[in-house]
């Protein structure tokens, strides 16, 4: 038999593709902002923000004492909830380690908590089937090197020998993880951190994994913060519930179940994903209104997914007052969001309409107008009460384009002039 011909290594863009080709498809995940300021509740930043002494804020790690195995539930949670991953702060800024390290002492397993936190969460996603991220800030208030390493150059070697080993325990001691989501690169810049190193070895410890662009190289994706633009290569948009990361229960305004889902929606229009955070209080529960939002919008998902997992073709598309579309192929995923009663219409639909029917419900009758959608029969109370989406089907690729004028000019049916 002819030996079989060595496979033709995949050039670096075609191996990002391969690596990235389930967070295309994965569109929602749950972050996990836990560490010892969960116990203070004023924002992950406290220890910065109100000037606490490092011996002040380091007694936390004795006292901070959570639950049985929470992550067991937060899983279980996002599963429910329609998300597909997870990112959890193995340390934040403050620089203690939820896993064990032999390289600090200021870790769970050593101190207060007593176990190693990062190992339950990766079982507990594991046992959900959920893919699992790592969330590591380069950033930390705690090592001495952390912020001398700027102006010190013996004192930089130490402290990115420190950041590196770690990164190198955590994707060494817990199998298989999918993302490396790194926080905060000050006071370095790349050189400093030596990211290319740290891509390298990333990579070579885990080799399908995906990496984000916060060590100041661009990495495999995009992590808009607080906001939601899409970006030309593939992007999570990572979000708060209640404007905290970490556990914020003075903070009374949570984002709504509608909220949410008009945040999925724009995900998935721009072909990115949401990370969508939760902060544990200090035992490990997720606080409500929390579960049941995210309940309300994974059986929400459960109907209407179709609509966010895979209509995540671009299209052309302008506001309209009643909502939005998510696309794939010829059709159309409209989100309803306000509910006109029974005279709907959609303006600027610029191709031809075939079919409409109320996803999971019932068909439509359609008229059209040129640019104009007449749907017909709709009933006069919204059939969701969270948002109704309303599937059109068109005979090649619709754009909608309305401008600000009301006149088609002649001779072109879809306003395009060629004047
Ligand atoms: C910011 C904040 C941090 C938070 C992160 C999440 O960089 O410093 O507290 O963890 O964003 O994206």
């Amino acid at each position: 038999m002819p030996a079989k011909k060595p496979a033709k290594p995949l050039s670096e863009e075609q191996d990002r593709e391969r690596r990235l080709a389930w967070f295309r498809e994965a569109r929602y995940g749950m972050f996990i902002h836990w560490g010892l300021y969960s116990q203070l509740g004023r924002h992950e930043w406290v220890m910065n923000r109100e000037r606490i002494p490092l011996a002040e804020y380091e007694k936390l790690a004795d006292t901070w004492k959570p639950g049985p195995w929470p992550a067991r539930k937060w899983a279980k949670l996002a599963k429910q909830a329609g998300q597909r991953y997870m990112v959890m702060t193995t340390k934040h800024h403050e620089g203690f380690c939820l896993f064990d390290s032999e390289l600090t002492d200021y870790n769970a397993a050593r101190r207060g908590p007593g176990r190693d936190l990062v190992a339950e969460y990766v079982e507990a996603c594991r046992a959900e089937g959920l893919r699992v991220g790592f969330y590591y800030s380069l950033m930390d208030w705690h090592h001495p090197d952390g912020a001398l390493c700027a102006k010190n150059d013996k004192s930089r070697r130490r402290f990115v020998d420190y950041i590196h080993g770690q990164i190198r325990e955590l994707l060494t001691n817990y199998g298989k993880i999918d993302i490396m989501w790194y926080d905060v690169s000050w006071p370095l810049d790349a050189a400093g951190w030596e990211s290319e190193k740290m891509n390298k070895m990333v990579l070579e410890l885990q080799p399908d994994i995906i990496i984000n662009n916060r060590n100041q190289l661009p990495g495999d994706f995009g992590t808009p913060e607080e906001h939601i633009v899409a970006e030309q290569r593939m992007w999570e948009a990572c979000m708060t519930f209640n404007g905290s990361w970490g556990y914020g229960p003075i903070e009374p305004e949570y984002r709504s179940a509608r909220q949410v889902l008009g945040m999925l929606r724009q995900v998935a229009a721009g072909g990115g994903n949401l990370l969508l955070n939760c902060g544990p209080a200090p035992d490990g529960t997720i606080p409500p209104p929390q579960p049941k939002i995210l309940k309300q919008v994974g059986e929400w998902l459960g109907k209407y997914g179709e609509s966010i997992y895979t209509a995540t073709d671009p299209m052309e598309q302008e506001w309209t007052f009643l909502g939005a579309f998510t696309r794939k192929g010829n059709t159309l995923y409209y989100h309803v969001n306000r509910w006109p009663g029974t005279d709907f219409s959609i303006g600027g639909l610029h191709c031809t309409i075939e079919s409409a029917r109320i996803m999971g419900g019932k068909k439509l009758k359609v008229k059209q107008e040129k640019d104009r959608v007449l749907l017909q029969g709709v009933p006069a109370e919204a059939p969701d009460p969270l948002v109704t989406v309303i599937e059109l089907k068109f005979s090649g690729e619709p754009k909608q384009t309305l401008g600000a004028g009301c006149v088609i000019l002649p001779k072109d049916p879809w306003g395009k002039t060629t004047a």
